[in-house]
């Protein structure tokens, strides 16, 4: 069986390590994987793959930094390129990015069996890229690999599953998370960044469009951290496209440790050893909760509801007040509460490749 994996945003490669790693138990698959190349800095060089233990990809196409069309276009143009020359069994793809949707477009023209994991998440806020192209790749996969029992709920809710070229129904499973076993795997691996870390720190990333690209939610949530900072260290890896837009609106930031971008075994230890996590990642809510932390989410819906419902993340959106008040309260993260096991108990590769296997 030969698989072709589409990835591109830096989170895509840290979930399909635990997936790659997988693979190369099984002789009978062979995986091929296409970079599209939508993130690449110097944290992405090949000392990111031997640091992560995850193969480097074969093909590299090196689209990045454009509008979403013309990313997106671009990607669809290249990878069938791709997929044509190599015919592959299975086009994999991971997640909502446009490298995902690229992916989606190119198996669904090409009449290949399409592999979605992370199926069936949600945030019903249209606005969001991602939203869009989590939808349309469900549509047109012939598995949805779902990582909660919520995102099966909001895939029949929509009247999944649908008739697929072949006539058969999309087979829709809950595998659990891979990033629960990304989580496990690189536990041991973490690195303390070479930095001046307080005893006790607050752990901050800022990088979703819906932030980044409105004005004033972006100066309310910097007014806030500020502030914070002004009692406790935040430590804040930059997005370089968040980095950008302060720099032109010119926030007057005094005491927030702003850094590049860490590599993730950087990250492991900093979510490892941080009081609290304060963030508008979709990863980073669920990393917080795999490493026992307090999450407070700088948007105003998430798609993994069953971390606020069992307390374990406070959503707070962009409103400064209600950031300064999740601070005050002295979040803890609450184990008798916070039912454990919501992700899996990190065996989701293990799950995706026996269903591809047996399919
Ligand atoms: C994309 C995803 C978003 C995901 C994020 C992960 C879409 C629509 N959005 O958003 O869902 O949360 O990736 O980080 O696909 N860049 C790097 N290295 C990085 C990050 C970004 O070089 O680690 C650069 C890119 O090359 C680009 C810019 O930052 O020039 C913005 O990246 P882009 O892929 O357009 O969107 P993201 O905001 O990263
Ligand atoms: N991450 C990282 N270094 C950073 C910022 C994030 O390794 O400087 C990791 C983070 O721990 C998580 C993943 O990248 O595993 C999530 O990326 P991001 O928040 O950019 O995307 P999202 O999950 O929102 O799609």
């Amino acid at each position: 069986m030969k698989i072709l994996t589409i990835l591109g945003a830096r989170p895509q490669f840290i979930k399909a390590g635990s997936v790659s790693r997988e693979i190369a138990k099984h002789t009978e698959v062979v995986e091929v994987i296409v970079h599209t190349g939508q993130h690449y800095d110097s944290n992405m060089s090949d000392v990111f793959f031997e640091q992560m233990q995850i193969p480097k990809p074969d093909y590299f196409l090196g689209i990045g930094g454009k509008s979403h069309g013309a990313m997106t276009g671009q990607m669809i143009e290249k990878i069938e390129e791709v997929a044509l020359k190599e015919k592959p069994d299975w086009i994999m793809v991971y997640g909502d990015t446009n490298s995902t949707l690229a992916g989606a477009i190119v198996a669904s023209k090409l009449h290949i069996k399409l592999a979605h994991i992370e199926a069936g998440l949600r945030s019903f806020n249209m606005k969001m890229p991602e939203e869009v192209n989590r939808i349309l790749t469900d549509r047109v996969s012939t598995i949805l690999f779902c990582p909660t029992e919520t995102a099966v709920k909001n895939l029949k809710a929509e009247g999944f599953p649908f008739k697929l070229t072949t006539n058969n129904q999309q087979l829709i499973t809950n595998v659990g998370d891979v990033m629960q076993d990304g989580a496990m795997f690189y536990k041991h691996l973490a690195v303390k960044p070479k930095l001046d870390i307080k005893n006790s720190f607050i752990l901050c990333t800022i990088h979703r469009a819906e932030n980044t690209d409105d004005e004033n939610r972006l100066k309310n949530i910097f007014e806030a951290l500020d502030e914070i900072a002004k009692e406790k260290q935040v430590i804040l890896p930059l997005h370089p496209r968040t980095k950008k837009i302060i720099e032109n609106l010119k926030l007057d930031i005094q005491n927030l440790t702003i850094i590049d971008p860490v590599g993730y075994l950087e990250m492991v230890w900093l979510i490892d050893n941080c009081s609290l996590v304060m963030t508008d990642s979709g990863g980073l809510q669920k990393e917080a909760y795999f490493f026992g932390k307090p999450c407070v989410t700088l948007r105003d819906e998430t798609e993994w509801v069953e971390l606020v419902e069992c307390e374990a993340n406070t959503l707070v959106g962009a409103d400064k007040e209600k950031i300064l008040e999740a601070f005050k309260n002295n979040l803890t993260f609450n184990i008798e509460n916070s039912k454990l096991g919501l992700y899996g108990g990190g065996e989701a590769s293990e799950n995706i490749i026996k269903t591809l296997l047996e399919y």
